[in-house]
């Protein structure tokens, strides 16, 4: 027999999908039996942001499930949903610890993303200084479950960053109801964008418009909101030497405004550049917003950081935001804690994980007992890209990991005792705290998905909507009462 490839992927983000769907392509036809791909997602239904961030008014973006699907359909493939990889045994429902992992696949790739929103320090969690993820999470109807924003008590938003999420959450907060509900928006987020009293949203950046992290798609596409206005940018703040094509494009949109013309539509929203946050007073009996401070700022034409702005007698300049809601859209980095299965290569600085050429982490051999360990996707990367690149980097850990299997002395390959202690028997089945919790139906799998996915699409096809999302209970009951029937 070959020396088998039986590989576990950690999170079932696109990341984790691209790679199993390229190492399936790749591997030689006369050896396909010696490969299996386990994918393992803490939630139960796979693709992370795909399904949990692209935002409902992108339907396009989530068409590259397709080729998801297609790879799920290759027996070699198999997803376990409900699995939370911990670096240690923990008590969360079907927790599986790394160790149980590396006794039983020769390869493991931690494809676990960047899940943390990155908080401004002056700025922490408060009812109403929520991270844009929590916003995101509540229009995806992800596990996590958050409160809802406040939307009915919120007239005006600050959001502090200037990258698409920033422009996602904006859009979602002003584009008008009507058309976001043919759409998959859960029923009860649009029932709370209709009763949004949001008036203005503040889109604070710290740098210029030629430093600005949003594209140029997702600037159109606020601009073409309809009956809502940008307010227009001030002449100096426009006046800067665009350097690239994306700065051209951006700032010729700037110059252009909103379709909306200013005072002529009840919603509106602003792009406040060279704003620092530098403090934050919290309502009280005397003032019922949030007072945000802001530091202006200057952008060094060399570092192309931005200093604080000084006036001529060198004391910074700052003004005073008065704002119902803050929402930090400042980015993501990946679990810092101890529990993390990747903690010892979680580099502090750079807040991902560490990796060497084709997403290697460790150098281990593998002719000794340990697995090859790689990681891809943005916890290789940081959050970073769009998916395109997150699938040109989970095709380079593919390819990195077929030719460390490839390039095995031929005698290991052809061996027929596994150098690697595979625990597992037969050598293909997941590890036992896998099998135990597919006994008890705690875990997905692929089909299960599928059924769901089905189910949800036909639940709102009726009123002419994309889909209405179930929650882990409903979708549970749905796969079970399904699972009756069958019997
Ligand atoms: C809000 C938002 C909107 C976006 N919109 C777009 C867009 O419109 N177009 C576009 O091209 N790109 C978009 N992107 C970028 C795109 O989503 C990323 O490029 C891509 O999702 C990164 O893939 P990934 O697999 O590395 O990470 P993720 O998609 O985050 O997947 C990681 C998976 O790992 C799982 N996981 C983490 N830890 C564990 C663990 N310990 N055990 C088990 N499972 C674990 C998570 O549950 C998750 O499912 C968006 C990003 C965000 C944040
Ligand atoms: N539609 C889409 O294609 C889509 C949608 C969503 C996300 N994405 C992708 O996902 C990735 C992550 O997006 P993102 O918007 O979360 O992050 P991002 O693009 O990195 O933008 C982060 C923003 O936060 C600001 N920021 C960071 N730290 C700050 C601080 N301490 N103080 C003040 N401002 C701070 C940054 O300003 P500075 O630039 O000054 O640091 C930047 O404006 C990006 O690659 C994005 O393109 C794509």
């Amino acid at each position: 027999m070959i020396r088998p490839l039986k590989l576990a992927i950690i999170g079932g983000g696109p990341s984790g999908f691209y790679l199993a769907s390229r190492l399936l392509s790749l591997f030689p036809q006369s050896y396909a039996d010696s490969l299996r791909v386990h994918i393992f997602d803490r939630l139960w239904a796979p693709h992370g942001l795909v399904r949990y961030g692209v935002a409902p008014d992108h339907p396009e973006v989530k068409n590259c499930t397709h080729k998801f699907d297609s790879a799920a359909s290759d027996p070699r493939l198999k997803f376990f949903g409900n699995v939370n990889v911990a670096s240690n045994g923990v008590d969360a429902l079907n927790s599986v610890p790394s160790s149980s992992l590396k006794k039983n696949y020769t390869h493991l790739v931690f494809a676990t993303g960047c899940t943390e929103p990155n908080m401004h320090p002056l700025l922490p969690r408060d009812d109403g200084i929520i991270p844009a993820l929590d916003i995101v999470h509540w229009y995806t109807r992800h596990p996590s479950n958050p409160s809802p924003p406040p939307l009915s008590s919120t007239n005006h938003v600050s959001i502090i960053g200037m990258g698409n999420v920033s422009l996602d959450v904006a859009r979602m907060l002003l584009c008008p109801p009507s058309i976001l509900e043919k759409y998959d928006v859960p029923s009860h987020v649009l029932d709370a964008l209709r009763n949004s009293k949001v008036k203005h949203v503040s889109v604070i950046g710290r740098r210029g418009p030629l430093e600005a992290a949003f594209t140029t798609k997702e600037l159109r596409e606020m601009m073409n909101l309809p009956d809502v206005a940008l307010r227009p940018l001030e002449k100096s703040v426009l006046d800067v030497q665009a350097s690239t094509r994306q700065q051209s494009r951006t700032l010729d949109l700037l110059k252009k405004g909103s379709k909306a013309a200013f005072g002529t539509t009840l919603k509106t929203w602003s792009l406040d550049f060279y704003r620092n946050p530098i403090g934050v007073t919290v309502p009280s009996s005397k003032s019922p917003s949030y007072s945000l401070s802001l530091g202006h700022t200057t952008v060094d034409s060399v570092t192309k950081r931005a200093g604080p702005l000084l006036d001529p007698k060198g004391a910074p300049i700052t003004s005073v935001l008065p704002t119902s809601l803050i929402v930090p859209a400042m980015g993501f980095h990946a679990e810092p804690s101890s529990a993390a299965p990747y903690a010892q290569w979680y580099d502090l600085d750079q807040k991902y994980i560490k990796t060497l050429p084709g997403g290697r982490v460790s150098t281990t051999n593998l002719d000794t007992e340990e697995p090859k360990i790689y990681a891809s996707g943005w916890a290789a990367t940081g959050a970073k890209g769009v998916l395109a690149s997150t699938m040109m980097n989970a095709y380079s850990v593919a390819e990195a990991i077929l030719e460390d299997w490839t390039n095995l002395t031929p005698s290991s390959t052809n061996s027929n005792t596994h150098p690697v202690a595979i625990s597992s028997s037969p050598w293909d089945a997941p590890p036992p705290e896998i099998l135990d919790g597919l006994s008890s139906a705690n875990i997905t799998t692929y089909e299960d998905w599928l059924a769901v996915d089905a189910e949800e699409v036909r639940r709102a096809s009726a009123g002419g909507k994309e889909r209405e999302r179930m929650d882990w209970n409903e979708a549970k009951k749905f796969l079970y009462d399904t699972a009756r029937q069958k019997r």
